[in-house]
């Protein structure tokens, strides 16, 4: 039991997981209603902030990834080959779906300040060594990980209005919460340090919070309903409510801090049932080249 707690024998373990990627059958060229997300402006107005977000962060994510594996000895390449090529095809595959999906919002009048803020900011990363991409992509993906596991088993709040996106955010968490441990192994194959990923998690958790509040807040703004008072019961109730994102999220973002986490450690039964129980809504693809 005690062994099964050291990166070593976790990281071998997850490495060998084979990654799917998946073409999601979901007609994206339909436009999105305002209120999608149980036309509920809050939430609608939340979800469409971090759906701004992925296709720049997804980019950074795969280019890390990449670059880290080029940098591994060839033992450990061949290793991680297959997990690495199945994580940059899913995520590839998420840009391009969430890209499309932003379009959208575009057209609604939504204005998306996140992904350029977010683009200046990786650029001061260039020339870095690349154990700190690997450290800002593996807190990132904890993030992501545990809010897919909190959308996973709220799916009832995503609403039924529109089907469609609906599987798409569950699609989404399900890879996931299936590809949480690939950065931080990687971190961890390249030898990097237990204070810089809690370093970069400060950080990221900063700058995270951060930008969701100000690109809700813009996408409100612009939608009309920033001071609605039923907007911000709303937040109030999905945030800090009985089922709320923060009260359920804030224990297992904290284990991140631990000497002896690794994201295995955190469950992951609903993204299995999920993609267990709708094979129909998606086909397997082969996955981009490491
Ligand atoms: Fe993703
Ligand atoms: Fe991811």
């Amino acid at each position: 039991m005690v062994r099964l707690r050291t990166g070593y024998v976790q990281e071998a373990l997850s490495a060998m997981t084979d990654l799917v990627v998946r073409r999601l059958l979901v007609d994206m060229e339909q436009p999105i209603a305002r209120h999608w997300c149980g036309g509920d402006a809050f939430r609608t107005a939340l979800f469409d902030a971090l759906s701004m977000s992925f296709p720049v962060g997804e980019q950074f994510f795969i280019d890390s990834v990449r670059n880290g594996f080029k940098l591994l000895p060839p033992e450990k390449q061949e290793q991680f080959r297959a997990e690495v090529q199945g994580f940059i095809g899913q995520e590839a595959t998420h840009r391009r779906l969430h890209a499309l999906y932003n379009g959208h919002l575009e057209k609604l009048g939504l204005v998306n300040d996140w992904a350029p803020r977010a683009a200046a900011r990786m650029k001061l990363l260039e020339n870095v060594d690349v154990r700190h991409w690997l450290g800002v992509t593996a807190a990132n993906e904890h993030f992501t990980a545990i809010l897919a596991d909190f959308i996973l088993h709220n799916a009832d709040l995503l609403g039924d209005q529109d089907p469609r996106l609906k599987t798409l955010w569950l699609w989404h968490s399900a890879e996931e919460s299936e590809h949480k441990c690939t950065a931080f192994d990687l971190y961890q194959a390249l030898g990097g340090s237990h204070e810089w990923r809690l370093s970069w998690m400060r950080r990221v958790t900063v700058f995270f919070l951060l930008d969701t509040l100000r690109q809700t807040c813009n996408n409100l703004r612009r939608d009309g309903t920033l001071w609605r008072w039923s907007t911000w019961k709303s937040a109030g109730r999905y945030l800090f409510g009985q089922r709320g994102l923060v009260r359920l999220t804030y224990k297992p973002w904290r284990e991140y801090f631990r000497r002896d986490f690794h994201p295995s450690q955190q469950e992951s039964g609903a993204s299995q049932r999920w993609l267990r129980e709708n094979s129909h809504q998606f086909v397997p693809v082969g996955a981009t080249p490491a």
